[in-house]
């Protein structure tokens, strides 16, 4: 029996299967989350295509409707008329529960000379202060201050924001996301520098362009933007999701299972495409949007240091780290960007892996096998690498804490089933 996808439920999976077939990536949520915070900069209608069916998305529809914005999903087409917002306001109560709802700042103060946004709660994998988009704005002519909780965003005599040039202390993605959108509608050129290159930021200059948004050298480190006075009606396609289209390969991978992941976007994925290629694992393009995996009866063990885009992505870290735990080997993995993402660390090692965790270092021994135990998704990420080593490990495994997996990961257990996984999602006892 699958459950209708309860925060309590629970996944059963019995590892040591190998899979077979194709699986068909969603479209990014990193991405969508950014781009349907984009829409609130036109005055039209917008649409957007392949849009992931996840809990963080319908949070961002809930979001954007309570600002006015009429929202009509059609399966993974998804429409929106911000032509008539009627709040600047988020409802705390909303964005408390998702980061990625912080995007809506720099749109809204740019569209509607005004934004009240609640700070983004930290999560478990870090603090994650949001100064990098606080500064921005300021330095865009933007009045802000924080007051219980709520950053208040105004631009100055209430009028329209002013470009100006902007050096990011870190390439922070969501930092880049919220001043490159308010700088669309600012008076003049804004340059952003040490920009965030990740895909996710081109796609979303893809999608602002589309409106009649002026911006070049999106996936550089230098963004500049000529502002613009309205931006008009744009249909728009979000890009494959890169972590999920990771998360399945390393799935194929440590099951030495030569599985197809079809919808994806080669080009994004390089640092973990050259990372497996590096321990043993390769690939084949079956096309130009579709890569068979190359498993390997053994693979040696390597150091992955996380950094921004272009290099190793750290939403991969975790998963990545259940193919290390069983390479015939040691390896290294450094994580940079989060001061706590090795929470899954203490779950892996319940199941027989030989980690030891020093500072944002974590040191691994490769074992010969993993062995089924009920362990508990701390993140949304580490939920994948919970679900991966599940798969190669003898006996039962129970993964618990779902709803982390269900913000991120669009039908992942009937995904994994389709591939012939031994998956059931069950009701939490
Ligand atoms: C985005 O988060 C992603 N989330 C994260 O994915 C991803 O891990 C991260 O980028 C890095 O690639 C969404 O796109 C919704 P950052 P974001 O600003 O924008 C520090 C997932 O699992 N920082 O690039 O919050 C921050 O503390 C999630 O899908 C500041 O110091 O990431 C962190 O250490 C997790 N000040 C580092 O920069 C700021 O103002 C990277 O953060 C902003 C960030």
């Amino acid at each position: 029996m699958i459950s209708s996808g309860q925060a309590d439920d629970i996944l059963k999976i019995q590892g040591g299967k190998t899979l077979s077939g194709q699986v068909t990536i969603s479209g990014a949520k990193n991405s969508a989350l950014a781009l349907m915070a984009g829409t609130l900069l036109c005055s039209e209608t917008c649409q957007l295509q392949n849009v992931p069916s996840l809990v963080d998305i319908r949070l961002m529809v809930q979001i954007l409707s309570a600002l006015g914005v009429k929202v009509t999903t059609n399966q993974d087409v998804v429409q929106f008329d911000a032509s008539h917002l009627t709040s600047t306001e988020a409802p705390y109560e909303m964005v408390s529960k998702m980061r990625g709802s912080f995007f809506i700042l720099g749109p809204l103060l740019t569209r509607m000379g005004e934004a009240r946004v609640p700070m983004p709660g930290g999560c478990s994998i870090g603090t994650r202060p949001v100064d990098l988009h606080v500064r921005g704005l300021q330095a865009l002519g933007a009045e802000v201050n924080i007051e219980h909780g709520v950053v208040h965003a105004r631009a100055k005599n209430g009028k329209r924001l002013v470009g100006a040039q902007i050096y990011l202390d870190s390439p922070s993605v969501g930092a880049t996301e919220n001043i490159m959108m308010a700088a669309t509608l600012a008076e003049g050129e804004t340059i952003i520098d040490n920009a965030a290159q990740e895909p996710e930021i081109v796609d979303l200059a893809g999608l602002c362009n589309a409106m009649g948004a002026k911006i070049e050298g999106a996936g550089t480190s230098r963004i500049v933007i000529q502002g613009v006075e309205k931006l008009h009606e744009a249909d728009y396609r979000v890009i494959p999701d890169r972590i999920e289209t990771a998360s399945f390969i390393l799935a194929g991978a440590i099951t030495r299972s030569s599985i197809i992941v079809d919808a994806i976007n080669i080009s994004h994925i390089k640092p973990i495409l050259a990372k497996l290629k590096e321990i043993g694992i390769g690939y084949e393009l079956e096309s130009p949007t579709a890569l068979r995996v190359i498993p390997a009866a053994s693979y040696r063990g390597t150091d992955v240091e996380t950094l921004p885009h272009p290099g190793f992505p750290t939403d991969v870290q975790s998963p990545f780290m259940s193919l290390l735990a069983l390479a015939d080997g040691n390896s290294v993995v450094t994580e940079t960007l989060f001061e706590n993402r090795f929470m899954h660390v203490a779950e892996l090692t319940r199941m027989g892996a030989d980690i030891k965790v020093k500072g944002n270092v974590a040191m691994i021994k490769g074992v010969s096998s993993l062995s089924g135990a009920p362990v508990i998704a701390t993140d949304l990420r580490a939920s994948a690498a919970l679900v991966i080593a599940g798969l190669a490990a003898d006996g039962e495994t129970i993964v618990s804490g779902l709803h982390h997996m269900d913000r991120g990961y669009d039908r992942l257990e009937e995904k994994m089933r389709g591939l012939g996984a031994d998956l059931i999602r069950l009701p939490g006892v």
